[in-house]
């Protein structure tokens, strides 16, 4: 059975002040949090203060990108070993800022997911369309496409315990999120695909939605039967706003088939 996961990618921002006294607010509004899962994902450089604060907490550590190579002359990257070093869970791959502003392609995308796997860190497989492919009812091809790439190089086995986050492009930072029964069908489409290969993988894999996600829309995607929790920019640096989403998640029931 899927329990909903909620993330917060604070991606560039933040500096040690405002990341401590945020990882202690948050801890501090979690300390009831039982059944929905919930991570944050700060910038590397700051994994190893959040993780001081987190020792007895609930939320778990995610990060926001790894190297394809566990060790060696690769300057200035960081590799999965690293991160679990660090007792970080999740790490997000595929992201649309890293494939824009870093030209990842969906090759190296499904080298990381390898490595991830390799190590035992859960991935976060990050896909979803851009305007101009929205706008043209490409959607569901160009998400099916990025989740075949990692099928061809690892096998459907590989997304046994591991996430796909959904996340339109032009949803993220805009303030317009994607309608939810809209989301709905690119999930079902997501999880039909993968039942294409093995349905017990396809019924237990966490599908996010992200892109734009505030307290006030939530409710509505996890009122979804195939959304599975949220991957949450902007409104996860507030911890009034983050507490909101998560504890949304966590007083939801969800409508789980039988
Ligand atoms: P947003 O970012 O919530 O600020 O739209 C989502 C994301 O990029 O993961």
């Amino acid at each position: 059975m899927r329990s909903l996961l909620v993330i917060g990618n604070w991606k560039l921002n933040g500096n040690k002040n405002t990341i401590t006294n945020l990882t202690i607010a948050l801890v501090n509004a979690f300390y009831n949090i039982s059944k929905c899962s919930v991570a944050i994902a700060p910038p590397v450089m700051y994994l190893d203060v959040v993780k001081r604060y987190l020792l007895n907490s609930h939320i778990q550590l995610c990060a926001q990108n790894v190297d394809i190579h566990l060790s060696g002359a690769f300057t200035g990257d960081i590799s999965a070993e690293m991160l679990q070093d660090l007792n970080t869970r999740y790490a997000l791959i595929g992201h649309s800022e890293r494939r824009i502003h870093h030209k990842e392609n969906d090759a190296d995308i499904a080298k990381k997911f390898f490595i991830l796997k390799k190590v035992g860190l859960i991935p976060i497989l990050c896909i979803g369309e851009n305007k101009k492919e929205y706008d043209s009812g490409y959607t569901q091809s160009v998400c099916i496409n990025q989740i075949k790439a990692i099928i061809k190089l690892l096998g459907i086995e590989a997304f046994k315990n591991s996430v796909i986050a959904y996340e339109p492009i032009w949803a993220i930072g805009s303030g317009v999120s994607a309608s939810p029964e809209n989301v709905q069908l690119v999930h079902k489409s997501i999880r039909d695909y993968i039942a294409s290969y093995d349905a017990s993988i396809a019924d237990n894999i966490t599908i996010q939605y992200g892109g734009s996600v505030t307290p006030e829309n939530v409710i509505q995607f996890f009122d979804q039967k195939d959304i599975d929790g949220v991957l949450v920019g902007a409104a996860s640096l507030n911890a009034n706003s983050f507490s909101m989403i998560v504890q949304t998640a966590e007083k939801h029931k969800k409508p789980y088939p039988d």
